[in-house]
């Protein structure tokens, strides 16, 4: 009877830890990341497309910020449970366009993460400023819990 409990936990953490390590990291859904910057993604569909907005919180620019349309592309060979993806947002209150690329985790503790690099391209006046004009970064999102943004 004494070892009946050890080997149930055996089996119990047999069944369970293959379940951790396969889960998928989802695009669909609201993220926020390290700047306080908000996304909704929408559905993925078929073809791995995307559309969504981003909903910033900095700018560039001196311009009041707006909540701007995103539309992207999600590596879909194989259903990956961890993909690589794109995005570009349109800025609707700059002349400014954002590239993301990034893939999507689940971590250690089984918490998706999305680690992703962008460039903003400013737009400028004169030839002569395009050395000037793009940015580079870094963000890193968690999917946002609370309510709906
Ligand atoms: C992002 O969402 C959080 C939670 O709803 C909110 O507090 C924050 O102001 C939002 N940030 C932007 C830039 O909208
Ligand atoms: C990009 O943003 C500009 C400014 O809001 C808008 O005129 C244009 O239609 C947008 N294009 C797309 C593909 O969303």
């Amino acid at each position: 009877m004494v070892q009946v409990t050890p080997f149930l936990l055996l089996l119990s953490l047999a069944l369970v830890a293959p379940g951790l390590s396969a889960k998928k990291c989802v695009l669909t859904g609201t993220w926020t990341n390290d700047l306080g910057s908000n996304m909704t993604i929408e559905a993925v569909n078929g073809l791995g497309n995307f559309a969504g907005t981003y909903h910033t919180a900095v700018t560039a620019t001196t311009n009041k910020i707006q909540r701007s349309p995103l539309q992207g592309s999600q590596h879909h060979v194989n259903q990956k449970s961890q993909p690589t993806f794109g995005f570009t947002v349109n800025w609707s209150f700059s002349d400014s366009v954002t590239v993301f690329t990034g893939q999507c985790f689940v971590d250690e503790t089984g918490r998706e993460v999305l680690k992703t690099m962008w460039l903003l391209r400013s737009w400028v006046n004169d030839l002569k400023d395009d050395w000037k004009a793009t940015r580079v970064g870094i963000n890193i999102f968690h999917r946002l819990r609370s309510q709906r943004e």
